[in-house]
């Protein structure tokens, strides 16, 4: 039977119930399958898409009654104003971490600056800034060499010829030098849950590796060393931005005030939880 774009929409939200954004999925789902954007959508309701079309479009759709993450399924994510590939290697980047690209850019008035982006995954933040800050040269690690390569990827995707991506250990490989080479900004979205978090049991998460989100028993292990070691890689006055969970404020700005950090302020998300912590040396 052939079947319209508005009865596949129609059909495909009616199966998705589940998930609280099922329209928008759906949408996203069926444009991926005709390749063309959703807005084609709405301007072509009675468009007929062939047999095989409807059939990819049906496992689409299974796959996201599964639970797999939208991102995951076509590949993509919108972060900034990139359009970005995603791999299971790392976190799918997330509309909060938007807030440490906005306060890094508040805060950093000059037009030439190194910053360093420790657990870079896809390359969100490192090519935001990139993209936002041509006259700045970003630094971006992360441990897995997946995330490296699907960073390296969306970096020549972008075409953003001031950031260095490579793998690093956090600072490991990161040549501790004086003066010049230090770092105006270092800027972490690291992982932050606790082992044994229900919350890793449910939703998009499920899908996405333990690396890009637990740390340690108290979900700070990370945190902990970022913030103690970053003292030695930032220039005298340069800025330390981490993003945490909305319950560790209280937990990070200590560690911050106790690694000799001033100026320790926390920026709230859109729904007004703690979510980035930054401090700049004295
Ligand atoms: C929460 S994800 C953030 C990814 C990306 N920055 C973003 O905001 O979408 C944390 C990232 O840290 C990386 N990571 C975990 N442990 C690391 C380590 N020891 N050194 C460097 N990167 C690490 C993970 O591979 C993952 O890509």
């Amino acid at each position: 039977m052939m079947e319209s774009v508005a009865t596949l929409l129609a059909r495909g939200e009616l199966l998705l119930q589940v998930s609280d954004s099922a329209a928008l999925d759906t949408e996203l789902l069926l444009a991926y399958t005709l390749d063309i954007d959703r807005t084609w959508l709405k301007t072509w309701p009675n468009h007929q898409p062939v047999t095989e079309q409807i059939a990819t479009f049906e496992q689409l759709l299974l796959r996201r009654l599964n639970g797999e993450p939208i991102a995951f399924i076509i590949g993509t994510q919108g972060f900034w104003t990139l359009n970005l590939k995603v791999s299971p290697q790392t976190l799918i980047p997330r509309p909060e971490t938007e807030l440490l690209v906005e306060t890094a850019l508040k805060i950093w008035k000059p037009a030439n600056c190194r910053a360093l982006d420790l657990g870079t995954g896809s390359g969100a933040i490192a090519l935001a800034l990139a993209s936002e800050r041509p006259g700045w040269q970003l630094t971006a690690v992360d441990s897995i060499d997946g995330a490296v390569q699907l960073a390296e990827i969306n970096r020549q995707n972008c075409q953003l010829d001031n950031v260095a991506i490579y793998q690093s250990d956090w600072f490991k490989q990161i040549p501790k030098t004086d003066g010049e080479s230090k770092y105006h900004l270092i800027i972490s979205n690291p992982p932050y849950i606790e082992v044994g978090d229900p919350h890793l049991k449910q939703g998009d998460v499920r899908f996405e590796p333990e690396s890009a989100l637990v740390s340690g028993l108290d979900g700070l292990h990370d945190l902990k060393h970022i913030i103690h070691s970053a003292t030695d890689y930032l220039e005298p006055t340069g800025w330390l931005l981490v993003e945490h969970g909305y319950q560790q404020g209280v937990d990070v700005r200590g560690l911050f005030l106790a690694a000799g950090f001033t100026s320790v302020q926390t920026e709230v998300d859109l729904n007004f939880l703690d979510r980035v912590t930054l401090g700049c040396l004295p």
